[in-house]
């Protein structure tokens, strides 16, 4: 039961700052941010990524620099994504499943360099395709069951290396289970699995394509047929129902705010850590409109955030992440 007006007046809540204090619902903090990092083969320390300003591939050796600044900041994990070269592209996926890859070498190298440092690895093969797909095509469609296979090589190499969890952004089905298990096999049963079970197809991925060099390749088609359907709100339920059973230890909802309806969704029917991936996009729609005046970009990345944590988010992938915390601080 709430009071009526006039003997309940909300606005005495909000009277002033200390009390808007106590009262707020939701907190946000640098340890709620994921910094993820774009990484690239070649020697040069970093190159701005055209459609997002501001962020970089960076070589291994900037990453590390990029890195201890990013913990500085009370920002704990990261989550890694290769800019590979036209010619390692290939159908099978060869050069994703190899050890010693990229993202190996990354991982294993930051491991060594950087204390205590959280490191997530995407699992998909979008970056490695020489059609921009997330996995092997066979007559002109991705094969879920010849890519699960090669999701499964791909974790297994990056747990050897040392990340602590390996997130499947596929939307392949089965691919839960099947990488718990070969974890498991070989002894890596506290790798943790974030699961993207919640990744829509959507438009908002066009910057990310940029940065990393997948969107020539992938051109005109998309990921309709294995990412879900922005109609659909039932069917990211049974996803994550399905993920958990197949043992996932969290979950990713992606996009982040237009699709808090379904954060919201998850968090209310289901125990698990749920995190919200700001897309690109996202930031680049936050970021130009600021370059041109219409938006102050920190509100701005700080009030879109804010809501994700809100809806339920435990975490929030930003790019914004660098800036969050340095606001926050
Ligand atoms: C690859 C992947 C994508 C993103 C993260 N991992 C792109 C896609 O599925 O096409 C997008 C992230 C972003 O836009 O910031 N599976």
């Amino acid at each position: 039961m709430f009071g009526k007006y006039p003997l309940s007046r909300l606005r005495r809540n909000r009277k002033n700052s200390w009390i808007r204090d106590i009262v707020a619902e939701t907190n946000l903090s640098s340890g709620d941010l994921i910094y993820p990092i774009f990484i690239h083969g070649g020697t040069e320390e970093k190159i701005e990524i055209s459609s997002m300003p501001g962020v970089f591939r960076f070589s291994i050796k900037a990453a590390l620099e990029e890195l201890k600044h990013v913990q500085s900041l009370g920002i704990r994990a990261i989550n890694i994504f290769p800019v590979i070269s036209q010619e390692l592209k290939s159908n099978d996926c060869a050069e994703g499943v190899r050890e010693g890859n990229l993202v190996y070498t990354a991982i294993a190298t930051i491991k060594d360099k950087i204390n205590d440092i959280g490191i997530i690895t995407d699992l998909a093969f979008d970056p490695y395709t020489s059609h921009g797909h997330d996995g092997i095509m066979i007559n002109g469609k991705i094969d879920n069951d010849e890519t699960v296979k090669q999701l499964q090589k791909q974790a297994l190499i990056f747990a050897k290396a040392g990340a602590d969890m390996v997130a499947p952004s596929d939307m392949m089905d089965g691919r839960v289970k099947a990488i718990r298990e070969i974890l498991d096999a070989n002894n890596y049963k506290d790798v943790g699995i974030i699961s993207y079970s919640a990744k829509y197809a959507s438009c908002f991925y066009g910057p990310f394509r940029d940065a990393v060099g997948s969107k020539t390749n992938i051109g005109n088609s998309d990921k309709s047929t294995y990412q879900m359907d922005f109609r659909n709100s039932n069917e990211a339920y049974r996803e994550v129902s399905q993920d958990i059973e197949e043992g996932s230890d969290m979950i990713i909802v992606k996009p982040g705010l237009p699709y808090l309806d379904i954060v919201k969704g998850i968090t209310t029917n289901f125990n698990i850590p749920t995190l919200v991936y700001q897309v690109s996009g996202e930031f680049s729609m936050i970021k130009a409109a600021a370059q041109r005046g219409w938006i102050q970009e920190d509100k701005a990345f700080y009030e879109s955030v804010l809501a994700c944590k809100r809806a339920g988010a435990s975490a929030i992938l930003t790019y914004y992440a660098k800036e969050l915390a340095e606001l926050l601080n």
